[in-house]
């Protein structure tokens, strides 16, 4: 046969597809890996929404805008004066850009270290072979591939309002979200999510005034209500104005901006001009273009791939991971996903651990928890022990002059595991992973409690957390 032939073919080059193929190289499988993604000047741009329009250039940005902030509002606190504080934001977007290249441009060297082979262009079932499936690819390459093995990983696409398609010009989407030309004097965000507070500090930080609709009553509903009440505290002391139980109606765009009826939580009636709107209501998954009718691959009713436990999808040697099937949408949860995958389909016992998938927030204070809120643990009728510690009276934060928030840990009552651990304050991001390996040796309160933690830290809160489980901080 002339078509070309693969162990595994992987549909899809975000962190659940350019992982899984790794892997699977790894595992001595021959492996293609095709992606669609293009660069502003057409080439290949491996990495999915992660690495062009998610993950990582909204960090790069979060962190430029934090620069900006601090050199505008904090570092008088330091004794250092800044005159003449300008803000050229082209550079400012061309840094995220580059940084974004870099990760590309990462993703194909590993390709070639790991003898993985990149297609560039769209990836469809043709249909079932002998031993496998055929694969057409369509773009930059032109290309039939049978593939015994088969991971699909094509992602999610930012959910539209009825009747609002993006134009990403003033209604935006995560994409247009990313590279605005010049600071908005007035921005609406809708939905109070994950993007609608990480791309609404960013513009807010740079100098827009930003509102924020959301439309449950609650604030942050899937977040530990103790540490969404404190990490509100501080968005609302920022200025980030954030209206919960609206109701949208009517929005209007015209050449200037975004006309935005809405309800607030009174009942009563509003409108809201502004120059920009992000509409961040949560991601759909992505088939579009796959042709998934070819084979009978099969679907929910939201577009997701069905798969069980394990990533098998209703196909044999057919598997799907990350954004494009059932639970959090996150690149760490696809990475393991694919890792799991690549080495199910080597006779190993790959594994993901969902009860300890870290969720990270990052703002500022950045928000980061594993487990079940204490909610949650009520609801299930789980009995737990709680410590609390403040940063307030932590002497790294002290140090560095951010000292809100705390570190929350819950443990049973009856065995002391830790059942969850929840953190609003300073580098919440990188103290959640100690509370993941904890959780994941099944560690105790009592065992973080005992361990040497490095002073000054800001690790050592969460030391003093475990200390309060057993009422007995040292520090507060
Ligand atoms: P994707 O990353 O979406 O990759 C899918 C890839 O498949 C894309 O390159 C797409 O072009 C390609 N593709 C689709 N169909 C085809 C086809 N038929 N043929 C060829 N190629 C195809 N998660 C975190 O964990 N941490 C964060 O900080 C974070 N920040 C985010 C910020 C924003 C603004 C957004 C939008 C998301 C963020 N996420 C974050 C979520 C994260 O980006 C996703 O969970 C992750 O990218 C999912 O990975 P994936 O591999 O499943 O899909
Ligand atoms: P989200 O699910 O986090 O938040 C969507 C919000 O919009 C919810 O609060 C919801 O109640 C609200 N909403 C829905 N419909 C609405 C309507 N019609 N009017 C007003 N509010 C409405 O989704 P988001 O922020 O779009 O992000 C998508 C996903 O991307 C996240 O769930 C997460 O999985 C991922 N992500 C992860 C990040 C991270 O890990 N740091 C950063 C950004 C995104």
């Amino acid at each position: 046969m002339s078509n070309k032939q693969f162990d595994v073919i992987v549909i899809g080059g975000g962190p659940g597809g350019y992982v899984a193929a790794i892997r699977a190289a790894q595992l001595g499988y021959t492996v293609a890996c095709i992606d669609e993604w293009k660069n502003a000047q057409g080439g290949p741009a491996p990495g999915g929404t992660c690495t062009n329009v998610g993950c990582i250039p909204s960090k790069a940005l979060l962190q430029s805008s934090e620069h900006y902030e601090h050199a505008a509002k904090h570092f008088g606190e330091h004794g250092i004066t800044v005159k003449g504080l300008g803000l050229d934001l082209a550079k400012l977007v061309g840094r995220k850009d580059a940084v974004v290249k870099q990760n590309n441009d990462g993703i194909l060297y590993l390709f070639k270290k790991n003898k993985v082979t990149f297609f560039h262009g769209r990836g469809a079932f043709a249909r079932a072979v002998q031993g496998g499936y055929e694969i057409t690819v369509a773009g930059s390459a032109e290309d039939t591939l049978v593939g015994q093995q088969i991971i699909v990983a094509t992602g999610s696409n930012a959910r539209a309002l009825p009747g609002v398609p993006f134009d990403e010009e003033n209604v935006l989407s995560n994409d247009g979200a990313l590279r605005i030309g010049a600071v908005p004097k007035k921005l609406a965000l809708i939905g109070s999510g994950v993007i609608g507070l990480e791309m609404g500090s960013v513009w807010r930080r740079l100098g827009a005034e930003v509102t924020v609709l959301e439309a449950l009553p609650t604030f942050l509903g899937a977040v530990d209500e103790q540490i969404a009440k404190e990490a509100k505290k501080a968005f609302d002391k920022q200025g980030l104005k954030i209206e919960l139980g609206v109701k949208v109606g009517e929005i209007k765009p015209s050449k200037k901006g975004v006309s935005i009826a809405w309800t607030n939580a009174k009942g009563e009636d509003q409108t809201l001009e502004v120059d920009k709107l992000i509409v961040s209501i949560g991601r759909v998954p992505n088939t579009i273009g796959l042709n998934p009718e070819a084979v009978g691959l099969k679907l929910d009713e939201r577009g997701a791939i069905v798969v069980d436990d394990e990533c098998k999808t209703n196909l044999p040697g057919v598997w799907a991971v990350g954004d494009v099937v059932r639970g959090p949408m996150l690149a760490h949860k696809a990475e393991e996903e694919g890792v799991a995958v690549a080495e199910r389909i080597a006779g190993q016992h790959g594994h993901v651990n969902f009860n300890t998938i870290p969720w990270v927030i990052y703002t500022s204070p950045e928000i980061a928890w594993v487990g079940r809120t204490e909610q949650q643990l009520k609801a299930d009728g789980v009995k737990y022990k709680a410590g609390t510690f403040p940063f307030l009276a932590n002497g790294r934060a002290r140090a560095l002059g951010d000292t809100t928030g705390m570190v929350k840990m819950l443990a049973d009552a009856a065995t002391d595991e830790i059942l969850s651990v929840h953190i609003v304050g300073p580098m919440a991001s990188e103290l959640i992973a100690e509370a993941v390996v904890a959780m994941e040796f099944k560690a105790s309160s009592e065992d973080i409690a005992r361990i040497c933690h490095a002073h000054p830290s800001l690790s050592e809160a969460t030391k003093e957390a475990a200390l309060a489980v057993d009422k007995r901080t040292l520090n507060f």
